[in-house]
């Protein structure tokens, strides 16, 4: 379609698109992992000329609306406002965008993703002030929300267990040694899909047993330029002098409070942020999985790349916090060693947990398997909830789906060509 598409003096449609991509670029400017969604806009007059432009850099500061405006100023009256994710409806620390939008007299708003938190909204807003309001699918918008949504629909960040086994599945030798269980090939893909996520987490056992840094390399050994938090579960002491347990004097982060929309859940007692060469390193002395998810989740993770060991990984298993995972299989057989789970209560093989492969790709000589939980019987012996409880939304783009389906009869929410 070309020309304009409403009753109100609107920017041609090839504008809009121009101002969509526009502000997919603004939006990655704001930071990866926060407790808030990146968002950009852009404000175009009704030949398209952009007239403002903003994006929001992190949780305690403005909104990608509200920068739009500002620079804008007085030129804002009567544009249509380019958003990658539907306005805010919420009071959170800034004013509702919704209503900031209205007030500056935006007479058309075009979003391309909806917001599934209680924040959204904003897009009925809008259209009781007789705002004409457009939902644009953009595959950029909604990769750049992809695991916030994810979260956002979860409830908590995404849980990816990676583990490294030998065929007979054992994640370490007799002895303890477990390095390396798996090729070069394989680690160094392993520390690239640390650069995706945002938090990093094994139990103490393996920090204590294998004195890992957790950090994101290259095969040089070069810190790569995304880093994970880097986090340890339970309750021991790391020793001074250990990779993960190095703190420096006067470097404790102090806690926030709850992010825009977001509840904080409660944190775990006595949890400690301290700093090594290599970054901060989060020591949360519990062993409740829900709660190292809540304490994440209110410091702006999205995703978690759990990495064992066994006793924690199952732990998060029988929770039914496991929403992935992502194995890489060594051709190597150990015979002895910790399996790669501990006893999961399961008895006979009609309750065996069963699994979906996702994908199957050749690191050098190994495997990578990814796989999800598949909806069924098996539950756990605890009692728990089945362990693919989550993983319906395993996937940000479909949780953005799904969240933008509630709009999908609205008859005022017409799909821009
Ligand atoms: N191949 C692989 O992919 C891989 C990956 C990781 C580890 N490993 C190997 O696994 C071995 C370590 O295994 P692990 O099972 O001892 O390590 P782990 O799971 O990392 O740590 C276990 C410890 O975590 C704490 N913990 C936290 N939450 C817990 C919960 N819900 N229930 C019970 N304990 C909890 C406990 O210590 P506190 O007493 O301190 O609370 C527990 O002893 C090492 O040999 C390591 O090399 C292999």
């Amino acid at each position: 379609m070309t020309g304009h598409y409403t009753l109100h003096p609107a920017p041609p449609t090839a504008a809009v698109e121009a101002a969509l991509d526009r502000a997919v670029e603004l939006a990655r400017r704001g930071p990866r992992q926060d407790r808030n969604p990146r968002v950009g806009c852009v404000l175009l007059d009704p030949k398209g000329v952009t007239v403002g432009e903003g994006f929001h850099a992190g949780h305690g500061t403005p909104h990608a609306e509200a920068v739009a405006l500002a620079a804008a100023g007085d030129s804002a009256r009567g544009t249509t406002a380019v958003v990658t994710l539907e306005p805010c409806s919420h009071h959170g620390r800034t004013p509702p965008c919704a209503d900031a939008l209205v007030a500056a007299g935006i007479t058309q708003v075009v979003y391309a993703g909806a917001d599934p938190t209680h924040a959204g909204g904003g897009a009925r807003v809008l259209r009781e002030a007789g705002v004409d309001v457009r939902k644009h699918r953009h595959t950029g918008a909604e990769q750049v929300v992809a695991d916030w949504a994810r979260a956002a629909t979860l409830g908590r960040p995404h849980v990816t267990w990676k583990l490294a086994s030998t065929l007979d599945g054992r994640v370490a030798a007799a002895d303890g040694t477990s390095r390396w269980i798996t090729s070069p090939e394989s680690r160094a893909e392993a520390h690239r899909v640390r650069t995706r996520v945002g938090a990093v987490v094994v139990g103490t056992g393996t920090a204590l047993a294998d004195d890992p840094s957790l950090t994101a390399r290259d095969r040089a050994g070069r810190l790569l330029q995304e880093q994970p938090l880097r986090v340890v579960v339970g309750h021991r002491d790391l020793p001074a002098g250990s990779r993960l347990g190095e703190t420096r004097e006067g470097e404790m982060v102090p806690e926030e409070g709850p992010a825009d929309g977001w509840s904080s859940g409660e944190g775990p007692r006595d949890d400690q942020v301290s700093s090594s060469r290599e970054g901060p390193v989060l020591h949360l002395r519990t062993h409740d999985p829900a709660q190292v998810l809540a304490e994440l989740r209110g410091r702006g993770v999205h995703s978690v790349l759990l990495e064992g060991g066994p006793t924690l990984a199952g732990a998060f298993w029988r929770a039914g916090l496991v929403d992935e995972l992502l194995v890489h299989l060594a051709p190597a057989l150990l015979g002895s060693g910790p399996g790669a789970v501990p006893d999961l209560g399961i008895g006979t093989l009609a309750d065996a947990a069963r699994l979906e492969l996702v994908d199957v790709d050749r690191l050098g000589p190994d495997l990578q398997l990814r796989l999800r939980s598949v909806p069924g019987p098996a539950t756990t012996r605890n009692g728990s909830a089945p362990a693919h409880s989550a993983s319906s939304a395993s996937t940000g783009t479909a949780a953005v789906h799904a969240a933008s389906s509630e709009h999908a009869h609205t008859p005022s929410d017409q799909e821009v060509p």
